[in-house]
């Protein structure tokens, strides 16, 4: 197999980008997807459920950042759909849990009651397992178009990716740092690189595997996703001290009330700004052999650090 990368557009004058543009027809892609993705059969309050969560809004970054991956090394975004809902499936389900009670306990998730708060923990419990197990489900029974090798390569990278290698790892070493205000950097990497970047990686790498990317491509994709990973959580973090509870949808100033190490903790707000713009100089740069191309995934890139939510 030939490489992505095309060494003629690499140094075409490039065409002003338009992101905003980008997310709004992506985003409504996704959107329908997801929507036609779950049906209310019986029992149905537990498929009410999944939704009530799954359909409430979000930047729907993950999918996105999926089937641009896809696109760039040469596939569908209708190769890539299914896997990209399942990831939004996940990423739910992980916040779902994450807001319970014996979690972080938060009443508000993307503008709304969390899932326990309207259909009680029993249930919230349950339908993080429902959309979890259905995920993968519905990547190896609604992918078309794609080698079944290759589907079964995203269903191992993924189901690394969400386990105790990856969210699931990242998750107990973030609850055990909590009330702890001796944690490392280097611990505080760890969480992120599993807890966020896991997810956002296998976002990118899923992408390009449905379209039957090279092991170099794979390579610099892989740079690009963990410093914008990275670069995320620490945006996270500094959001979560500059930003309201209307524009983050979710309770402000956790991690402040919690006594959390962060970055701005260990580096200051100005500071982890820096790190964070270098962070997506840095993955920017991974895809500079594909010129034009890369523009999407890019400007995505950019997003990350100008977001306010
Ligand atoms: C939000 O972090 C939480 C996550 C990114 C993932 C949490 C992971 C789990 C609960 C494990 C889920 C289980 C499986 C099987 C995947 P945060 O609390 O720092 O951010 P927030 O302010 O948005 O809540
Ligand atoms: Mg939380």
């Amino acid at each position: 197999m030939t490489s992505s990368i095309d060494r003629n557009t690499a140094t075409a004058a490039s065409p002003v980008f338009d992101l905003k543009a980008y997310l709004k027809q992506y985003q409504q892609q996704v959107e329908a997807a997801l929507e036609q993705s779950i049906a209310v059969v019986y029992p149905e309050k537990i498929y009410e459920s999944m939704r009530y969560s799954l359909l409430a809004g979000g930047k729907r970054l993950r999918p996105i950042l999926c089937l641009a991956s896809c696109e760039l090394a040469g596939g569908s975004i209708a190769m890539a759909m299914p896997t990209a809902c399942a990831l939004e499936m996940i990423h739910t389900m992980s916040l779902i849990h994450d807001d319970l009670p014996a979690m972080d306990n938060d009443d508000y998730r993307r503008g709304q009651l969390t899932n326990h708060k309207v259909y009680g923990e029993d249930v919230a419990i349950l339908a993080g397992d429902g959309l979890l197990a259905y995920a993968f489900e519905f990547i190896a029974t609604q992918t078309q178009m794609v080698s079944p090798d290759r589907v079964l390569r995203v269903i191992g990278h993924l189901g690394r990716a969400v386990g105790a290698a990856g969210l699931v790892g990242g998750q107990i070493v973030d609850l055990e740092s909590e009330g702890k205000t001796d944690v490392s950097l280097d611990t505080l990497n760890f969480i992120h690189r599993h807890k966020t970047g896991a997810l956002l990686e296998a976002s990118v790498l899923c992408g390009a595997l449905l379209a039957g990317a090279t092991e170099s491509d794979l390579q610099r994709l892989s740079t690009y996703a963990q410093d914008i990973g990275l670069a995320f959580q620490i945006i996270d973090d500094v959001l979560d001290i500059t930003a309201t509870q209307e524009e983050l949808g979710k309770t402000a100033g956790k991690d402040l009330q919690a006594q959390k190490v962060t970055y701005p903790s260990i580096w200051g707000i100005e500071e982890s700004k820096r790190q964070a713009n270098q962070l997506v100089e840095a993955a920017k740069a991974a895809l500079d052999p594909y010129g034009d191309r890369a523009q999407p995934l890019k400007a995505l890139a950019d997003y990350i650090t100008a977001r306010r939510n």
